[in-house]
This record gives C-alpha cells, structure tokens and sequence, in this order.
C-alpha cells in the first residue's frame, strides 16, 4: 500500500507466547483482540503493521527441551510450527511471526546492552544463589523446593507457599532441595549484570501519566514508582538457552530483557521483505509512527517500566500505548483441566468456527482490565441469537426473492432512506468504540443496527406480498434494501469476521470490501447465489469439546508417561535423574506388570484415544490410551504384550472408567513407542 497523508503508521504487537507450551483460549483473548484492532486499522485504510515473535528463551524451554530429549533449537521450532497453524486458523493476521531466537534479535539486544552501558545504565555486582550441584546450574526460585519456613509445609517453591501464602527467600526455605535433580543445593557467588531502572524514574513518571496507559494501570505503576526503583538483574549463568552477554563469556541476557526486543526483530525481519517499510522511520527516538503493545495484566512492569526505560536509554522511541487486558475465565471460574475448561486453540478448532469465539470475546470486551468470563452456554446463547439470528438472517430471507424474483439482480430503489441514514449516521460511533478497543460498544451498535433491518424485513414481510398480484416490485425494492443493509453490517463487522466478510463479498459479487464502501449503497447490481454464512452452534459441539479438553489432559499424563520413559531408557545411563529424583519405596510401590493387548479399538468421539483390552494374567483391565496419533490401525496392537501400570487410581472419562495405564516412550504425536518386554514374558508378570 502506498502512503497518503492522512495514513497513519501503526505498529501493533501482541505479548510473544512462550515457545514451550500450546496456546489456549486464554492466550486468544489477546490475539484475538489485537488482531481486530489491526485489521480495523487496515480497512480504515491506514499502514497497520501486526508482528509477534515466539519467546524463545530461558531455562523453562532449556529444561523442557532435555526432557523431551531434544535440542532447544528442534523444540522452539516443532512448538513455532503448532503456535503458528493455530493463530493462522484462528484468523489472526500476522505480517510477520518471528522468533526471539534469531539474529535480528541478538543484533538488536547486543546493540541496546552496549548502548546502555556506554550511558552508565549497566552495573554489576555478586549475588548468592542456590546452586545444583549436580545439575551444575543456578536455580531460579521455581525450581527450589523444600519445607514452608513459616507453616512447615512441606514441598513448596522456593519464593511462597502455596499452603499459607507466605513469601520468603528461597535461602530461608527448610531442607531446600534442587526441583530438578533433587540434590541439596549449595549456595554459590556469582557475577551478575543489572540494569539501573532508577535512573529513569524521572522519564517513566512522566510517560505513565502522559495518556500511555490505561487509568487503573497508571495508578498501579504510581504506587511502584513512588515506593522507588531498583536496579533489575539481567544476567544468568550458564548453562541457559538465550544469548551470551557481548565480551561476558558464560553469562546470558535474561530471557525477559530480550524478549520485548523481540517487537523490534520481528519489525526488522519484516522490513528485509517489504521494501516499503523503514525500520528507522519506526524506531528512531524522532519517529512519528504510533507503537502499540497489547499485553495481559501479569506483565505489566516489564512492558511499563523496564521496555519504557531500555528504549529510552538506547536511544530508541518508546511506546505510544500499551493496551493491558485481564485474565479469561471459563463459566466463571479459572480455566481448569479436570472440568476440561482449560481449552486448548487447537482443541476448540477442531470442533467450533474460530468466528464464534471472535464474535463473543468482541461483545464482551470493553476497554478497562477486567477479567472476560467465556460462559459457554451465553456463548452458545449470543452467537446464536446474534450472529445467525440477526446478521446472516437478514441475507438469507432476502436473497432468494431476488433471484428468484429477478434473476438476482438488486434494485436501485430505497424504499426506506430513514434507515440507510440511521446506518450512516451510526458509522463513526462504530468507528470510535473500534478505534477505542471498546468492541463490546461497537458490537451492540451493529447489533442495533440489525435488530432495525430485521424489524423493517419483518414488517414489510416480503414473503407475504410475494403473493400478491403487483407486488413484484415492491418486493424487489424491500429485499435489495435488505441485502444492502446486510452489506452494511458486514463492513462493520469485518475486522471480527473476516471469513464471513469474504464469503459475503462472493454472494455480493464485490471486490474487497473498506470502511468507506458503506457510503454507498448497490444498484442495479448482479449477486451470486446464496450460501448459508455461518450455521448455529448446536450445545452437543460444546460438550464435544470440553470432553476432548479432558482427554488432552488424559493423553498429556501419557505423553509424560513417554517422554519420562524415553529419557530414562535410552541406555544412556547417566548419574542424573531427569525429573525429580524419587526414593526406591516410591518406585516398588508402582505395580508394573507384563500384560497382553487382547483388543485394541478406537472410541467413538474420542480424538487422541484408543481403548485397551488387557489380559494380566489373573484378571482382564479396560485402559484408555492417548496414543490414537501414532497407531492409525489399532488392531495391529492385538496380541502384543505391553508394560501395564496395575495400581494406578481409576479414572472416570467420558468414555468410560480407564484402569491403569500403558508405558509408552516418545515425545508424542506421531512418535509414540509402545513398550514390550522381551518374547516369552507371561501376562501378568512383575516387572522387577
Ligand atoms: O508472559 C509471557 O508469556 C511472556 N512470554 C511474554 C513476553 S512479551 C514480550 F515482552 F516479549
Ligand atoms: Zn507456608
């Protein structure tokens, strides 16, 4: 697109997710919200710019990686390739989707440390930590573990617990002992880097209080900034995934001072492409070009102080805003695994439209940091009543008469201007609540809109004059007015339901639609036929998809089941354990039997399971497996012995009861290996 002067630059950026989890709903509140802003942008005509980044670093995603017995490098890029496929099928429209592991990122962070240090922000002292001796690492405070100094509890995080709420310092936790390997950890000195936030108390008084931020999010930083800054440490020891401090051999930038640069790579990795635009004429500390982060309200201190103060310090421009957004809950509760609430993207994708879920978060969001509750019967309720009922409603009513009636050509004639004024009358307010994130306003302007069409429609009901000697045209005229009504509804809802918007420019023979196409109306034009746009949401598909939710959780138990196997059987035998140690009562007391595959089936409804039928000798078991990805044609495991866990609590599942479970080795998907013991092993067998 090329520029005009009233275009504005916009860079959006949406938080970068870590690289070692799945996106969840949770998480596509965020992108969600921040992808109809920016696609509102584009039709408006402006130079709107939406990149993200997976986050790529840090011990999490280091630790994560060795257990699965793969490189850092393998790791970021399988889950890059899945955060990808879910935010492409939810429609969210990035220009570009980097990683903070590349090379435009340690230019950039090597470029704003050096900076930095040139203008005296950098410091460095000794800090006491925790230290694994076997592991040979530093232990971040959650991967200490140990007895609660204050209740006694036992086995909590090195920073608080969980039992009494009380925070402490992990050296004053009782019988510390490493997460990871389990050994007594040693406290050791080290050199560490920090970055002198205080000197920038100043600059982030001002800028927090200068329309940056939301009121309730300003006040909240007010209260940090007037208790006073400290210095932020900014460095980690080897071994880390992440980049090494330019000249510090052995110390690595903390995962979250490279992140936010992250913004910046993305950008950067972009403009190589799109020649058009000017990473200079984004960044320089004189840039005219508006930067907006959309960030959830957990990290509002690195976004509002720490990235404010690193800009500024390099030399760089700072934000214009940073829109925080609260948590999602699911029919009002934290997101929960065993009510199968806690909804994976994926998992929602493969039952529902990604347009539904669009639609619902924009009725519900305004623009403060409330939480969004996703009560799934309202979501059921609302898309319904709204999107089918209303919207598309109007065009299925109305298209049949004029093909029928003419050949499908609209009419030229506006039998009521009332109501086309009343839509372009509403047209800026729409604009404003879109361009003020408060889409929930816009949503029930557009809605009311809808609610006057189909109060015309059904009024002047068309089906009935249908029937009637003379009426044609009279028909023709109301069901062309429909049709351009609809058409207005469309333009406004299209940075919600872009898939429906295209769909409906086929039916409207139109090239793409803008904001300004809803200053004219069709005449004398020819329409495609009618496809039904979007079909209701029937209840069952919502069980359907809590019910696979909770089986995600089943199938993760055996994918860990798997990945513990396979990194403790390799035949590599190595010293350290790979999770956490357990004593040898712990281990006899897991029942670990030989046992026959007698049957192996797929269950109806059932997306990643396969039900088992064992023999164990004395008595048969029905287990349900995770393991549908990697055996396509179950009965070929009929007749093979398998490892079979006899004393684990039954589950109840959708499905059924699954009693014990099945060893498997493997990361998971299509690499699942089944374990069998050697041939003449005898079904019901101790392992020993
Ligand atoms: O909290 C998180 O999920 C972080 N990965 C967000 C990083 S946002 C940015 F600063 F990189
Ligand atoms: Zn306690």
């Amino acid at each position: 697109m090329s520029q005009n002067a009233s275009q504005r630059q916009i860079l959006v950026t949406s938080a970068l997710p870590y690289a070692n989890g799945s996106i969840h709903l949770g998480h596509m509140l965020e992108y969600i919200q921040t992808d109809m802003w920016v696609r509102f942008q584009k039709l408006r005509g402006n130079q709107c710019i939406y990149v993200c980044a997976d986050d790529a670093h840090g011990s999490a995603i280091m630790l994560r990686a060795e257990k699965e017995g793969i490189t850092p490098e393998q790791l970021i890029d399988n889950v890059k390739a899945e955060h990808s496929a879910d935010f492409a099928d939810f429609l969210v429209d990035f220009d570009n989707y980097h990683s903070t592991h590349s090379e435009e990122n340690r230019e950039l962070s090597s470029l704003i440390y050096e900076r930095l240090k040139e203008a005296g922000h950098i410091s460095t002292r000794s800090v006491t930590q925790y230290f694994d001796p076997e592991k040979k690492m530093f232990l971040a405070d959650r991967f200490i573990k140990g007895t609660c100094p204050k209740c006694a509890a036992e086995d909590q995080y090195g920073d608080n617990c969980e039992k009494c709420g009380a925070t402490y310092e992990p050296t004053e936790l009782k019988d510390p002992r490493s997460a990871i390997s389990g050994a007594t950890p040693v406290l050791r000195d080290s050199k560490h880097f920090f970055f002198r936030l205080q000197d920038f108390s100043d600059m982030l008084k001002q800028w927090t209080r200068g329309g940056a931020l939301q009121e309730s999010v300003a006040n909240k930083i007010s209260e940090w900034l007037d208790s006073g800054l400290h210095e932020w440490d900014i460095s980690r020891d080897a071994p880390y995934f992440g980049f090494e401090i330019p000249g510090e051999p052995g110390k690595y930038f903390y995962v979250w001072l490279d992140a936010p640069v992250g913004y910046m790579a993305s950008f950067k990795n972009l403009c190589a492409r799109r020649p058009e635009l000017s990473f200079d004429a984004y960044w320089n500390a004189d840039s005219t070009a508006e930067l907006y982060h959309f960030i959830g309200k957990d990290i509002i201190n690195f976004h509002t102080l720490f990235w404010p103060a690193m800009l500024e310090g390099a030399n760089f421009r700072k934000p214009t805003a940073v829109h925080v957004h609260g948590y999602l809950t699911v029919n009002g509760q934290k997101m929960s695994k065993s009510r199968g609430t806690f909804i994976k993207a994926r998992t929602y994708l493969e039952h529902l439209s990604p347009e539904y879920l669009r639609y619902y978060y924009a009725a519900k969001l305004g623009r403060g940091v409330e939480d969004l509750d996703l009560s799934l019967d309202d979501f059921v309720q609302k898309v319904n009543s709204d999107l089918v009922g209303k919207v598309v409603n109007i065009a299925s009513r109305c298209a049949g008469f004029i093909h029928k009636g003419n050949g499908g050509v609209m009419v030229a004639a506006n039998p009521a201007p009332e109501l086309t004024d009343a839509f372009a009358k509403a047209a800026p307010g729409i604009a404003e609540a879109y361009e003020k994130r408060d889409f929930a306003r816009a949503m029930r302007d557009i809605m009311g809109l809808a609610d006057k069409a189909n109060a015309y429609i059904a009024d002047k009901a068309p089906w009935a004059l249908n029937k009637q000697e003379g009426k044609e045209a009279e028909v023709q005229a109301i069901c062309s007015l429909g049709i351009n009504l609809f058409r207005q509804l469309v333009i406004f809802l299209k940075p919600v339901l872009p898939r429906l918007a295209a769909d409906a420019e086929a039916f409207l023979n139109v090239p793409e639609l803008t904001w300004t196409s809803h200053e004219t109306l069709l005449a004398d034009h020819q329409l495609n036929p009618f496809k039904p746009l979007l079909t209701r949401i029937e209840p069952a598909r919502i069980e359907a998809m809590v019910e696979a939710s909770k089986e995600d959780l089943e199938a993760a138990a055996t994918e860990t089941a798997a990945a513990t196997a396979v990194a403790t059987g390799n035949g590599e035998l190595t010293k350290e354990p790979i999770g956490d140690e357990i004593d040898f009562n712990t281990f006899a007391a897991v029942d670990l039997r030989v046992a026959l595959i007698e049957k192996c089936e797929f269950v109806e409804g059932a997306d990643k399971l396969l039900r088992l039928t064992l023999d164990i000798g004395d008595a048969k078991r029905n287990v349900f497996s995770g393991i549908k990805s990697a055996y396509p044609e179950p009965s070929k495991l009929e007749g093979r012995l398998t490892l079979y866990v006899a004393n684990l609590a039954p589950r109840k599942m959708k499905f059924g009861v699954s009693e014990g479970m099945v060893l498997a080795a493997g990361p998971g998907g299509e690499d699942i290996y089944l374990l069998s013991p050697d041939a003449g092993a005898k079904p019901g067998q101790r392992v020993k």
